[in-house]
């Protein structure tokens, strides 16, 4: 988590307009403003009115208390985000990537948690472009969930005024925006996310109708095969836990604070798992290939060990910071719909 820079300089607050790219991914969801970005685990947990524990912010993620706003379902309501929801309910937390409609229906509550995580202001008045993978269906559902104001608290102590004005895109327009060379015009992306992998060929910044292809495969199940497979429970004693298998498959294959590291069993399980996501989708665009002027390899899984080198024997290339550069691309249409 990065933020390069404080908003509200010298106590003084800004009522300014910010604008946001939000990507509330299956694994990660992602907040980019000019000032910098954060990228939180997207796991949320909602706390039941009896419950009188005291919670507090803790690793990457927030307590968020909903006081008053136009979610008049929540208000009232707590919850924790990210890291927070996993640190206390270790059994129990909700994840984004258990059901597909949770980007809607925690969607709110994960764009607060982010909120929490920037540098504090009293009010935020947010510009906020966010993506989807369905956008044609699922906009105004997600516009409803976000847009309007929210009051709340964060960590049990500041009160803060939300507007949120949202809009929504297709998931792919924002890398699509940083990553396009001069001259290209068709372009298809296979965006291997955490809980799925979306095969999509764009015109411009259109999608092409009947392009898309959105399986329910992503790096959230080569964690489960992981965490699963013979070797690793022969050596555990017991399955692994896929969250530590996850932060360790950019740590060097190191599994949480043990010594044991489980690149051999990363090596026996990626091909099995390309075969059922990007094999799939690279045949999907086959029919479509011979006036495509690129194919791109986005989101986290593209950073995976050995994994852009496999593309690339099949002429796909990897886009560089694979895993926000969708966000980076929805924060730039936020800054154009801004001016
Ligand atoms: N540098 C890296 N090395 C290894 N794994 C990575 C790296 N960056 C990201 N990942 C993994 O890639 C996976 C997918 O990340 P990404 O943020 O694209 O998913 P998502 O957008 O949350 O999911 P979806 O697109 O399905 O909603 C995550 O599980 C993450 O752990
Ligand atoms: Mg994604």
């Amino acid at each position: 988590m990065t933020y390069l820079q404080t908003i509200a300089t010298n106590g003084r607050i800004t009522h300014d307009i910010t604008p946001c790219g939000w990507d509330c991914g299956n694994g990660y969801s992602k907040l980019h403003t000019p000032q910098g970005q954060i990228l939180i685990p997207s796991y949320f947990k909602s706390l039941s009115d009896s419950d009188k524990n005291d919670y507090e912010s803790l690793g990457n993620g927030a307590l968020v208390e909903y006081l008053q706003g136009d979610r008049t379902d929540l208000v009232n309501s707590k919850w924790l985000i990210g890291e927070t929801a996993e640190i206390y309910f270790k059994q129990s937390f909700g994840r984004i990537v258990d059901d597909w409609r949770n980007k809607i229906t925690y969607g709110l509550q994960m764009l607060l948690g982010a909120i929490a995580l920037v540098p504090r202001q009293q009010t935020y008045n947010l510009l906020v472009v966010a993506s989807l993978h369905d956008s044609q269906a699922f906009s105004s559902d997600l516009k409803r969930a976000l847009q309007g104001n929210h009051t709340v608290k964060f960590d049990g102590k500041d009160i803060v005024n939300i507007y949120v004005n949202c809009q929504v895109t297709e998931e792919g327009v924002g890398a699509l925006l940083i990553s396009r060379a001069p001259g290209q015009q068709k372009i298809a992306l296979i965006d291997l996310g955490h809980g799925t992998t979306i095969t999509s060929i764009f015109e411009g910044n259109k999608l092409l109708q009947n392009s898309r292809k959105i399986d329910t495969v992503g790096v959230h199940h080569l964690c489960e095969a992981i965490a699963n497979n013979l070797q690793t429970r022969r050596h555990l004693n017991k399955p692994a836990n896929p969250h530590l298998i996850r932060e360790g498959l950019a740590k060097n294959f190191s599994y949480g604070t043990t010594a044991w590291e489980f690149s051999e069993i990363y090596s026996d399980e990626l091909k099995g798992w390309l075969a059922s996501c990007l094999v799939p989708a690279w045949k999907h665009l086959q029919s479509r290939a011979d006036d495509l002027d690129a194919v791109y390899l986005v989101g986290g899984g593209a950073a995976l060990p050995n994994v852009a080198s496999i593309a690339a024997r099949q002429g796909i290339a990897t886009i560089q910071n694979s895993q926000i550069v969708n966000v980076q691309g929805l924060l730039k249409l936020a800054i154009s719909h801004q001016k």
